[in-house]
This record gives C-alpha cells, sequence and structure tokens, in this order.
C-alpha cells in the first residue's frame, strides 16, 4: 500500500509515543515512574462532571451546531471579556475538539504550498508537524536561556520575509514554560505593526497556570491594529483538568477567516461532543477557582522538584519558569543527548520523560510536574542513582 506523501512527511507525536510506552510497561508490572504526561494528574472538578452528566441525562445527544452550541461560544465571550477585555461575537468563536484540532483548523483555513509559519524555537512538537502536512514552511525563529526562552524584536524581524504569513506564540509555552510579559508583547507589536501580512496565532492553552504571582497576557489585548489579524486559541484541556473531554476554541476577528475554518470542520468532524458542551459552559463561567487551587500545586511541586535536582543532580539544570507544568532541563552536562538522557532513564531506572529533539532542541529533556510530590522525590532518587 503506497501512503500519501503529506502523511509520509509527517511524524508521529513523540510525546504521545513515551507516554503510551511508560503505560505497556507499567502493564506488565514494571513500576515505572512517569514525568512525561502532557496533562494535568487531576480529575476534572466534580461540578462541571455534573453538568456533562446532567446532560447526558436530559438526552443531549445529538449533533450541535457545527461550531459548538450557542451557549457554549457565549460563555467563551464572556470569558474572553472577563479576563482578556477582549469583544467577540459568537460567531467569530469555533469550538473545536481540543485546541489542537482547532489550530488544525485554522491553519488548513490560511496556509498555501510556500507560506511561512515563523515559529519561535524550542516549540510545541505539533506545530511544525501541522505545517508541514498542509504544504506550509516552518521557519524557525532560535531563543535560548539568555532571553528566558522568548523572542526578541530582532530576531522577529530578522525571521520575517514577504511570504511570511503566520507567527506562532505559545505563552506561557510548552516545553519551556516561558511566560511573555507585558512590555516583551507590546515590543513584538512594534515589529509586527510594520508587516500587516503577519498573522498572529495566540496559543494561550497554559494561561490559567501561571506562578509567581505574573498574569498572563494576550497580545490581542494590547494593540488594536495587532488584534484584528490574532487568533486566540484557547481550551479546557490544562485549566480545568479536561483532557479527555477534547474541547478548545479559537476566537477569530476576522468572520471569513471564522467561517473558513467552521466550515473545515464541517467536513471532518463536525460538531466537538454534544453532551460535554454544558460541561465546558460552567468550567468557563465558575472553573477559576479550582484552576487556582491546581496552579498553587504545580508551584509548590516545580520549587520541590528544582531544589531537589539542584541537590542530587548537578548535570541537569532545569529552566525555572513561571508556567505550564513541564521542567525544561539542560542535559549537556551528561555528554549525552535528550534521546540518549531519556532512554537510558527508562531502560535503567524506569523514568520516562521527553527528550526535547522533536521541540527543537537536543541538549534538553522535558520532565512534567503533574504528578505527586512522592513520585517527583522518588524520580530525583532514580535519576541520582545513574546520573551526577
Ligand atoms: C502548546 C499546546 N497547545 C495546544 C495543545 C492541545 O491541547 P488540547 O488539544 O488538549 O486542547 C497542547 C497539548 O499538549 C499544548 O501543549
Amino acid at each position: 500500500m503506497e501512503l500519501s506523501k503529506k502523511v509520509l512527511a509527517v511524524k508521529p507525536s513523540v510525546t504521545l509515543e513515551i507516554a503510551a510506552k511508560a503505560k505497556a510497561m507499567k502493564g506488565q508490572g514494571i513500576d515505572v515512574i512517569s514525568l512525561s504526561a502532557g496533562e494535568p494528574d487531576f480529575d476534572t472538578p466534580a461540578f462541571i462532571k455534573e453538568a456533562a452528566i446532567e446532560s447526558l441525562k436530559k438526552g443531549n445527544t445529538k449533533y450541535t451546531p457545527v461550531p459548538g452550541t450557542l451557549e457554549l461560544r457565549q460563555a467563551v465571550c464572556r470569558k474572553l471579556k472577563r479576563d482578556q477585555g477582549l469583544e467577540f461575537a459568537p460567531d467569530q468563536i469555533v469550538v473545536g475538539c481540543g485546541a489542537k484540532h482547532v489550530i488544525f483548523n485554522v491553519l488548513f483555513a490560511l496556509l498555501n504550498p510556500g507560506d511561512e509559519v515563523l515559529i519561535p524555537s524550542p516549540y510545541w512538537l505539533s506545530y511544525p508537524e501541522m505545517v508541514t502536512v498542509l504544504g506550509g514552511t516552518s521557519v524557525f525563529i532560535p531563543t535560548d536561556e539568555k532571553t528566558n526562552f522568548k523572542i526578541t524584536p530582532p530576531a522577529l524581524e530578522k525571521a520575517i520575509t514577504p511570504r511570511s504569513k503566520i507567527l506562532i506564540l505559545n505563552s506561557p509555552s510548552n516545553p519551556t514554560g516561558a511566560v511573555y510579559t507585558q512590555e516583551e508583547l507590546l515590543a513584538l507589536c512594534a515589529v509586527l505593526r510594520k508587516h500587516p501580512q503577519v498573522l498572529v496565532l495566540s496559543d494561550e492553552i497554559y494561561e490559567k497556570l501561571i506562578f509567581d504571582g505574573l498574569k498572563h497576557v494576550s497580545i490581542a489585548s494590547l494593540d488594536p491594529e495587532i488584534a484584528k489579524r490574532t487568533v486566540i486559541v484557547n481550551g479546557h484541556s490544562k485549566a480545568y483538568a479536561m483532557t479527555g473531554w477534547r474541547l478548545g476554541y479559537a476566537a477569530i476577528p476576522e468572520k471569513t477567516l471564522a467561517k473558513a475554518v467552521e466550515s473545515i470542520q464541517s467536513h471532518s468532524t463536525s460538531n466537538p461532543v454534544s453532551f460535554t458542551q454544558p460541561g465546558a459552559v460552567v468550567a468557563l463561567d465558575q472553573g477559576d477557582q479550582e484552576a487556582g487551587k491546581m496552579r498553587e500545586v504545580f508551584q509548590k511541586r516545580r520549587d520541590l522538584f528544582i531544589s531537589l535536582l539542584k541537590k542530587s543532580v548537578p548535570s541537569f539544570k532545569p529552566f525555572k519558569s513561571n508556567g505550564a507544568f513541564y521542567l525544561f532541563t539542560d542535559i549537556s552536562g551528561t555528554g549525552l543527548s535528550g534521546f540518549e538522557v531519556a532512554k537510558k532513564l527508562l531502560d535503567e531506572v524506569h523514568v520516562a520523560v521527553i527528550p526535547c529533539e522533536p521541540f527543537g532542541s537536543a541538549q534538553h529533556i522535558r520532565m512534567s510536574y503533574a504528578c505527586s510530590e512522592k513520585d517527583i522525590e522518588a524520580a530525583v532518587t532514580r535519576i541520582a542513582s545513574i546520573f551526577k
């Protein structure tokens, strides 16, 4: 059987692969500690589950409108007004089956062969794969620890060409956890204003997981000219521990683009799942207190993890970021690559971590602290038994 050229160009998601391998090892009775998770280890808050159960009991089991129910799109509009001060109408919102799905649809609606997508590196591994399958070209903007893994205005300016169509911003970032400040985003807006052909896709999925008293800022809330060409993507997965519910949304100022995204969705998945949508409404309207509790736990775990590594594994140098739930860790002191370190950890001491080659850095691994403090302590003890 001959597979399509498109699919042959795409690499499967390493994160999902490693998480699956760790799960399979666990299934064989091996005591694996998994630091590979890309999802909160908390359960979905009970009141959110109740809303979905109630909706199912009421017989809410049929197709809904393709971009999601009006009630859910209105709740998204309320959220954007409350949190970001942004005015959106329901016909500018498209809800899909997770933020991943929504990003794919937005890129599908925008990219022509040869269009360039600017991606700050390190990056979430799915962005370039999506760009490839959709015929675009990824242009990476390198960052390092000197700028806390954030792009600077000169670096952005240098990367822009007449073919640049989209800049993907992801704050807080997966895998680095870096969070852009208002000043940094304003400085990027000044560059973007000179290049009206560049749209911004602002992936704000980790918005609720920001530590150290910092606040999330959406680039769309800073500059009306840039707001007009910014698509905000967000969702329920990380904020409210709802990864399996498959809900995410895009807020799209340009109505023709919103219609195009809806049209693509209408020919693939149709609507997002019907009975989960009332759960999504109450999550957006009433979920922030629960999200805040999870955030506090994550911050405590981050601090514990960093202090344990510092004491016991000095060749692992974690970046102390202000967001998400990942420890982006420089392992160049071990003399091995990310893939080699990840393989050694899984094979020899049964600790699953994510190598960051597919995220744009061979000298880093990503360790998730979406796990218990006990697991963090045990994992560091195991890591310290083979790395100094
Ligand atoms: C940066 C980033 N964006 C988007 C997503 C997609 O989230 P979901 O499809 O679960 O809403 C993820 C999930 O890992 C992510 O890390």
